[in-house]
């Protein structure tokens, strides 16, 4: 919906850009299985396992030595300096100055625009993606103007020159994310290279979302995916967004950080301090032994996703109908099959005929239509039994 679209507003409306915002399709399929016991939820973005039981014992023991406090904006000096030490490790050195702790990526991502939107400026996404990268700029006011990932025989491609020719020197920011939910597209380095250099021609910043740097599977000798981080200077126009809740399954704790250039630190501050103050201390202290003693976790993780997604790439594959390619990074397959032209009407048939819970392609733009989204971060046995529901619909439809 755009704004000239709405409705004529009442005294008591939210303002246009907010009441413009598109709401969650996840959450209309989600509802539309509202009622059903027996649903196997692949739609959202977390895995079905808990957080690590060091991870929960370092929250535990903070919350006993009476760590319930505020704390500095930008975070504890422990988890800060951890952090620092984490990037530096992956991606070359980075002090403390250069980090920031938030109430996970999404705040993150919000902080990141805030810092450098404002009302009119013009911001560049490529998409499919995560609805959150593209409708953050609008709340405070930004055009966003979006560059579709192709799709076909080497699965989602990026077409880098018509990614340059929307980077216009008329363009703020331009909004990243790679690896790419929904899609599993992960930028090259060289491509991270070029668009680099042409922002910095240009004076355009980049937020590089890379809260799924640890969930790359194209080179098993990588401990990340590439990452701006790798070419940028510290003190430039670089923002980028990380968090806790996919390398070490803390979705639900709510902490994430931001690598930035130390000259931005100041001001970042004051926006944490209007939005959340701090990320809870105890929360905070989790942070640490995640970053700490959390390498070999993140490493098995990323074998255990490899696994699952090249299980249920090949079950998917073998379904009459379906085009089905292993991504390279994430935690989702995006694929097309019989339907999904209307994917938002086949997603909520899915769930009500034989309960089976998938994301919608439109869910993340209309560049997305056609697809579903199946995060496999499950079991292989209820990938198993998600598979057999498909099938059984695809049957049940024709297929
Ligand atoms: C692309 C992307 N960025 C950021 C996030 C934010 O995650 P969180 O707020 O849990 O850190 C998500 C969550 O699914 C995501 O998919």
């Amino acid at each position: 919906m755009s704004e000239s679209d709405l409705p004529k507003p009442l005294l008591s409306n939210a303002r246009d850009a907010v009441r413009a915002l598109r709401p969650s399709q996840i959450r209309e399929v989600a509802n539309a299985g509202f009622g059903i016991a027996d649903v196997l939820p692949f739609w959202f973005g977390e895995s079905d396992r808990v957080t690590p039981q060091f991870i929960r014992d370092a929250a535990s023991n903070a919350l006993a030595t009476g760590a319930t406090f505020y704390t500095h904006n930008l975070g504890i000096a422990p988890l800060r300096e951890a952090l620092a030490g984490y990037v530096s490790s992956l991606h070359g050195p980075t002090t403390v100055d250069n980090i920031a702790v938030t109430s996970a990526g999404v705040n993150a991502l919000m902080l990141a625009a805030q810092l450098v939107v404002g009302a009119g400026d013009r911001v560049v996404a490529v998409t499919p993606l995560w609805p959150n990268l593209v409708e953050i700029p609008k709340i405070l006011g930004a055009h966003v103007e979006t560059v579709a990932l192709g799709y076909g025989a080497q699965g989602w491609t990026l077409d880098l020159d018509r990614l340059l020719a929307a980077l216009t020197p008329q363009t703020k920011l331009l909004m990243l994310n790679s690896p790419n939910n929904p899609t599993g597209w992960v930028m090259s380095r060289d491509q991270q290279r070029t668009v680099l250099e042409h922002c910095r021609r240009h004076g355009i910043w980049i937020v590089a979302d890379e809260v799924y740097e640890r969930l790359y599977y194209a080179d098993p000798a990588a401990r990340t995916a590439p990452s701006f981080l790798d070419l940028a200077a510290r003190d430039e126009h670089v923002i980028c967004v990380n968090s806790f809740s996919k390398a070490w399954l803390m979705t639900g704790w709510r902490l994430g950080w931001i690598v930035a250039p130390a000259a931005l630190m100041d001001d970042l501050a004051k926006l944490v301090e209007y939005n959340t103050s701090c990320a809870p201390a105890f929360v905070q202290q989790a942070g640490i032994a995640a970053v700490q003693q959390g390498e070999g976790f993140a490493q098995e993780l990323a074998g255990e996703l490899r696994g699952a997604r090249d299980h249920l790439v090949q079950a998917l594959g073998a379904l009459p109908g379906v085009d089905v390619k292993a991504p390279p990074g994430a935690m989702y397959v995006f694929f097309s099959l019989p339907g999904a032209a209307r994917s938002l009407e086949l997603c909520k048939a899915l769930v009500r005929e034989v309960g089976l819970g998938l994301a919608p392609g439109s869910a993340f733009g209309p560049e997305g239509e056609g697809f579903v989204r199946w995060c496999y971060a499950c079991d292989p046995h209820r990938l198993d039994a998600g598979v057999e529901r498909l099938q059984r619909f695809l049957s049940q439809h024709g297929g």
